[in-house]
């Protein structure tokens, strides 16, 4: 990875950014997404809130979750991932999308928001071969094929076409009932493994019928899907794609970054109103959520899932924790803008505005990343639950808690609530949250 933020020269730019005032700070300027109107460029990124009901109600406790973040000002909000089945159901607590019995809860979390002055979108997906089936009340697990899937120890089996086609027609369902809630928009998760992700990857579809082998086939899901929900929600509904800049797959069949750019040029072509990068499956050693490992494993058998994923192989794991966080802190550890070479090059190759994930978490680094044209948005997760009033902060030059990526926070969902779990950083936000809220920056 070069991206450029040792260099002298950049240094000197970084400076110059931060002595400039906001107007001219491209971070606070508005930007369309469709025909969505948005008041700055900075994304809160989809994360599993482990807030709602067990079957994926909306709770008090998940609305005060964003009401804090839209009062910090934030442009735009994604929910964390949303099952419309039970097969792509991830872990409990987890939001879901999947009835029209959801509608009048999820009008709460919308309406919570739009008071605020905020705009916020719902992440759409299917777990697929990632999850263990027994937590959310599963038998079995399905995938494009049936790829063992070696993270979570899951053997999924293969989709069958039915089933592909009730998919399509549910995620569909799913994305008329976000908008019928009120939703700004909604983001299809095509990324990170899921089942969207795994049509489009040789390793984990090798189906010999439509839907698998060349790269027509392996887009052909993505494509209906689309289309579909295309179909039930309108032309003029913002629609987001999460695309991986690159599977992270050494050694078997990912796709590089040029194959993506093709998967992301179809969808520009057919109607996607912009696209967000990340990178990696889990079996890549999720380098999508890049930190610091270091007692993750442990940490995980304790507080996460751990306790789910069977009496040999939690002994196993935790024999082996060590060596497993010393893996993960070789191909996962921390960069800041990590996904930023890949996002450059997708923004190069689209005109819809191409959003970056991935390890924002300084202001000028974000600025930079805009400044220099390699990204039009920068979307920032694991910082907003450190500082979910971050937008303010950055716009106000206010000092507030700042993500360290420990990783805490991603060894709990499905069990602990998303919060930070760093207990100094965690303090600071504790003291910050208790404050009257300073509201000059608030959706200026
Ligand atoms: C606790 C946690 C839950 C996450 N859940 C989701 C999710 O539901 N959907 C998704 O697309 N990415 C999810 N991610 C990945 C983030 O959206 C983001 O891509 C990644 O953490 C990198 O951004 P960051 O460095 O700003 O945290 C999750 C990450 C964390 C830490």
């Amino acid at each position: 990875m070069n991206n450029n933020f040792k260099d002298p020269e950049s240094l000197t730019k970084i400076e110059k950014i931060n002595s400039e005032d906001v107007n001219s700070n491209k971070l606070f300027t508005p930007i369309t997404i469709g025909k969505l109107k948005l008041s700055g460029r900075v994304i809160k990124s989809a994360m599993v809130e482990t807030l709602c009901t067990k079957d994926g109600f909306v709770t008090p406790k998940l609305i005060e979750h964003y009401q804090q973040i839209a009062q910090g000002g934030t442009p735009l909000i994604i929910t964390g991932a949303a099952n419309y089945n039970l097969y792509g159901r991830g872990v409990p607590y987890q939001l879901s999308v999947d009835s029209d019995n959801k509608i009048p809860g999820l009008k709460n979390l919308t309406q919570a928001v739009h008071d605020l002055g905020g705009k916020i979108m719902a992440q759409v997906y299917h777990t697929s071969r990632q999850a263990l089936p027994e937590p959310v009340g599963r038998k079995d697990a399905q995938a494009p094929s049936a790829v063992y899937e070696p993270s979570l120890g899951v053997s999924p089996r293969e989709i069958t076409k039915a089933e592909i086609k009730e998919n399509i027609a549910e995620f569909a369902e799913a994305a008329l009932r976000c908008k019928t809630a009120g939703f700004d928009g909604v983001q299809i998760h095509a990324a990170h493994g899921y089942l969207i992700s795994g049509f489009l990857t040789p390793h984990t579809n090798r189906r010999k019928d439509e839907y698998g082998g060349n790269f027509e086939n392996r887009m052909r899901f993505l494509l209906e899907v689309y289309s579909a929900v295309r179909e039930k929600v309108g032309n003029d509904y913002p629609l987001i794609l999460k695309l991986n800049g690159s599977d992270d797959l050494p050694f078997r069949k990912g796709l590089k970054t040029q194959e993506l750019i093709k998967v992301a040029k179809r969808l520009e072509k057919v109607g996607i109103d912009a696209i967000e990068i990340t990178a990696g499956h889990y079996e890549s050693g999720t380098t999508f959520s890049r930190g610091n490992w270091k007692g993750f494993t442990k940490t995980m058998l304790k507080h996460g899932l751990g306790p789910s994923l069977g009496l040999t192989r939690r002994k196993g794991m935790a024999a082996v924790a060590p060596l497993v966080d010393w893996y993960f802190n070789k191909v996962a550890g921390f960069k800041e803008a990590f996904n930023l070479d890949y996002a450059k090059q997708f923004t190069q190759a689209l005109s819809i505005p191409v959003i970056c994930v991935g390890g924002f978490v300084n202001k000028e680094t974000m600025a930079q990343a805009l400044e220099q044209g390699d990204c039009d948005m920068v979307a920032v997760a694991r910082g907003f639950i450190a500082d979910p009033y971050l937008y303010r902060n950055m716009k106000e030059n206010i000092k507030g808690p700042k993500c360290n990526y420990c990783n805490a926070c991603f060894a709990r969902p499905g069990v602990q609530p998303l919060t930070c779990y760093e207990p100094n950083i965690s303090a600071e936000r504790a003291k910050m949250l208790s404050e009257p809220f300073y509201k000059e920056a608030a959706h200026s």
